[in-house]
């Protein structure tokens, strides 16, 4: 289970802008170990200047996520997610796109029904989601961590590897924290941009959720090592 950051794979701070060579980066490294190992994977997609972007737009312009608001953010988030299937599949992947809209009634990850990702991945192809904008009672944002957490325990995954922009959590001196056990305090780096779904504190949370062997935050360009085993950017010690 691979969740390529909204950080890593678009322009954070210029609206609607892919960071195409940072996808690229990830992507061939997706590839590299696909090839290697023919796993069975699913790649998650954040928002970055897409969905983070728009959402803060509805929210300043509207007030609200009303349903308008909520197409304006699935609309931003359905262009991002061309770019992640485009590049998926030209590099000979055999991806497909399934829009969290599609089979998420509310914004709880674990509430949506993963079958159609759960059988796609059986028959061997690469299902890709991504974080997304739900109606419920009013228009919410279900968030890719969550939904990578949810389908890593869903489907037994081994692995659960996040990538950003950034090598890893972060200390107070912006060094990488090597690993985090579970109740473990840690001081953070405040400077760290925060985002509408909770920014690196709720990620390590989230984390802990996971019944994955291997969870690590890495940077984009450790994807491979991290597949690999090897200790890159900070460990999840969710078993401990
Ligand atoms: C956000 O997904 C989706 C929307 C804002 C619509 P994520 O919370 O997973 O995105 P990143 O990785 O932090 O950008």
């Amino acid at each position: 289970m691979i969740k390529l950051g909204g950080s890593f794979i678009t322009e954070k701070d210029r609206p609607y802008t892919v960071n195409w060579e940072a996808l690229q980066v990830g992507i061939e490294q997706i590839k590299a170990f696909y090839e290697k190992h023919s796993p069975h994977m699913v790649i998650v997609h954040g928002g970055g200047s897409f969905g983070h972007y728009e959402t803060q737009e509805v929210k300043r312009k509207r007030g609200f996520i009303d349903c308008y608001g909520v197409a304006l953010i699935q609309r931003s988030m359905m262009i991002l997610s061309l770019a992640v299937l485009d590049t998926m599949v030209r590099k000979g992947l055999p991806s497909s796109l399934h829009p969290p809209h599609s089979f998420c009634k509310n914004e709880n990850a674990y509430e949506c029904n993963y079958e159609v990702i759960v059988d796609d991945l059986e028959k061997g192809l690469i299902p890709i989601t991504y974080g997304d904008s739900v109606f419920s009672d009013k228009g919410k944002i279900i968030s890719g961590d969550d939904l990578s957490v949810a389908i890593s325990n869903k489907i037994g995954a081994d692995c659960l590897i996040f990538s950003s922009n950034v090598e890893g959590v972060l200390d107070k001196e912006g060094k990488v924290i090597k690993e985090i056990k579970k109740g473990e305090r840690i001081s953070i780096n405040k400077n760290e941009v925060f985002d509408v779904t909770g920014g690196i504190l709720s990620k390590v949370e989230k984390s802990f959720l996971s019944n994955a062997r291997n969870v690590r935050i890495v940077s984009g360009k450790d994807i491979y090592r991290a597949l690999m085993g090897f200790e890159v950017g900070t460990k999840i010690a969710n078993r401990s």
